[in-house]
This record gives structure tokens, C-alpha cells and sequence, in this order.
């Protein structure tokens, strides 16, 4: 049995998709009917919060490999309580989705710290592991679609900054190696990237190309992109998502990993590949 946390989010639900339908598979979701819309035939669905061990304890029971997405930056106790309850269970491996700026000697930011000690704690709990340490999301520019839909702008931070942003795809396929096969990926931390640095503006290129418009970059000055942040996230995240992006600025974002490559056998897809499958969300024709 594989039990996947995050399950009606980025890239959980994206695993879900695309593990194979000879393992048994159970999502866990605070509100199973919505993870029971995204759940493949056969899979199971449980109800489950991270803030409640019992929950946890009865999801984990049975279960071999489990992903483990946690979303909330102010608090450890996600990670602690999934911990404890797999340690109990006796879960065979855990793949824990964290992010490559750990790598980062100068990144203090509280999100960067956070999954630093998550993944401190994995190491320490006895479990095997498996980490995914993925460089920003495609997907993210999808905070895009309203304006672009509205008026064919982009209103994005730092234009000409390139970051080696990756197709959620690409690391829900690296997901299911490790899901699938423990033994292979045990004790293995992977830096996983897009194939290219790539900067808003390119993206905003691409997305005009691929939707036939012509569409317009706006840069927000800091002061306006940290007032953006500050009405979507509590002000600890806020402020160190700032930080993460103003880090950024000096280039630490652009490299590219060959561990895509390595792992799956072929190219990490591209940001015009991301656009293709994503072009109905920002207002043009659904994928044929
Ligand atoms: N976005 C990026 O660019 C980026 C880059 C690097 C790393 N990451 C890391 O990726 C992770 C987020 O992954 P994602 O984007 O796939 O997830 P997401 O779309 O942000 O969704 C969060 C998931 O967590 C679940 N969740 C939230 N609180 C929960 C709770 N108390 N108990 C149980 N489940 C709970 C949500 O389920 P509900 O349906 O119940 O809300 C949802 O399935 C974070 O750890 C982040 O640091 C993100």
C-alpha cells in the first residue's frame, strides 16, 4: 500500500495519476470528497489531518512507501505527527518533498529553514527516506492566468531573473520511482530542476506565442510585490518569500541538475511543454 499526503494538491494529485494501478494506493485528504474526485479508479480515500495523530495513525496502517507534502511553514508539528505515526505504523519508506534552496549556504529564509529542520527530523526518525528538493514550480505562474485572462498582463517581480523553474510532472514521475521502488532511492537527496534557467519575461514570451496574444510584462517595484505576498500569506511567510526572491537577484536560482535527466532517462520538460498542457487556465484552447 502506497499513501500519498498532499493529495489534492500540486503535485500529490499528479502522483496519483501516475502510479501504477497494480499497487495499492490510499489518498489521505482532510476532505476526502474532494480527493475523491481526483483519485484514479480503485485508489482508496481516507480522511486525515496532520494536526490530528489519530487520523495519521489510522491512514498509515498497512502502508509501505507514503509521500509526505506538509504546507505550513509556522509549524513542525505536521512533520512530527506524520512521523511518529509512521514510525508506529512500521512504514517501510518516505519520500518527503522539500526544496533545493536547503542546498543554499546563504538561504535563512523562515520557508527554506523550515524545510531544512523537516528534513532534519525525517533523517533523525529511523525511517528510510527519499528527499525531493525541487527548484520553483511552472505551475506557480499560474497566478497569472486573472490578469492575463483580463487584460493580457503579466504583473510579475524581478523580469530578467532566470530560475531553473520545473514542470510539477517531472517531479511527480521522479515521485513514483521512489514510491515504487525504495530499495533504489533510500538515503538519496534530489536536486531537481527544469532543463533551462529560464526569466518572467521568456515566460510571458511563451505563454503570449502559445495563446496567440500579445501580452505585456509589468515589473513590480519590492515594495509592491512584498504588499502581494503580505495579502496571500501570513506576514512570517510573506517576508520570507521577499527574502527567497531578493536571494534570487544575485543568480542562485538559474543552475540546472542533470538528476531529472538521470533519474527518468530523458530531457526535464521545458516551460513551453508546462504552457501546452495549461493553455485552457489562461484563457485559450484546452489541450487537444
Ligand atoms: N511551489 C513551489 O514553487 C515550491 C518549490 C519548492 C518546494 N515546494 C514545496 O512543495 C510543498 C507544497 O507542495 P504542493 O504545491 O504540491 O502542495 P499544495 O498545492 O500547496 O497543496 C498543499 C496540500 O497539503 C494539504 N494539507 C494542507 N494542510 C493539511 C493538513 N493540516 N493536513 C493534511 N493535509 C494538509 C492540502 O490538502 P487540503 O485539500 O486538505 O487543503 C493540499 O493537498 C511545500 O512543502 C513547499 O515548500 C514548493
Amino acid at each position: 500500500m502506497i499513501l500519498l499526503t498532499g493529495a489534492t494538491g500540486t503535485v500529490g494529485r499528479l502522483v496519483a495519476r501516475r502510479l501504477p494501478a497494480t499497487e495499492p494506493v490510499r489518498l489521505l485528504a482532510r476532505d476526502p470528497a474532494r480527493a475523491a474526485a481526483l483519485a484514479g479508479p480503485g485508489a482508496e480515500v481516507v480522511g486525515g489531518d496532520f494536526e490530528d495523530p489519530a487520523s495519521l495513525r489510522r491512514a498509515l496502517t498497512g502502508v509501505r512507501s507514503a509521500l509526505l507534502v506538509t504546507a505550513n511553514p509556522l509549524t513542525h508539528a505536521h512533520d512530527e505527527n506524520f512521523l511518529t505515526a509512521a514510525r508506529a505504523a512500521g512504514v517501510g519508506h518516505t519520500v518527503k518533498l522539500t526544496t533545493l534552496s536547503v542546498t543554499e549556504p546563504g538561504a535563512t529564509d523562515l520557508v527554506t529553514e523550515w524545510q531544512r529542520e523537516n528534513e532534519r527530523l525525517l533523517r533523525a526518525s529511523g525511517l528510510s527516506w527519499t528527499l525531493l528538493r525541487p527548484r520553483a514550480f511552472m505551475s506557480n505562474t499560474l497566478g497569472w492566468a486573472r490578469s492575463i485572462r483580463a487584460e493580457g498582463v503579466v504583473r510579475g517581480a524581478d523580469g530578467t531573473v532566470a530560475t531553473a523553474a520545473i514542470d510539477p510532472r517531472d517531479i511527480a514521475d521522479v515521485a513514483v520511482g521512489a514510491l515504487t521502488d525504495a530499495a533504489g532511492h533510500a538515503g538519496r537527496a534530489y536536486a531537481l530542476t527544469g532543463p533551462a534557467g529560464i526569466t518572467p519575461v521568456e515566460q510571458t514570451e511563451i505563454l503570449g506565442e502559445l495563446l496567440q496574444r500579445r501580452l505585456k510584462f509589468v515589473e513590480l517595484t519590492e515594495d509592491q510585490v512584498l504588499r502581494g505576498l503580505l495579502a496571500r500569506y501570513p506576514e512570517p511567510v510573506a517576508h520570507a518569500l521577499a527574502e527567497s526572491a531578493a536571494r534570487g537577484r544575485h543568480g542562485s536560482k538559474g543552475q540546472v541538475e542533470p538528476t531529472v535527466a538521470e533519474l527518468l532517462g530523458r530531457s526535464a520538460r521545458g516551460y513551453r511543454e508546462w504552457t501546452a498542457e495549461h493553455l485552457a487556465e489562461f484563457g485559450g484552447p484546452a489541450p487537444g
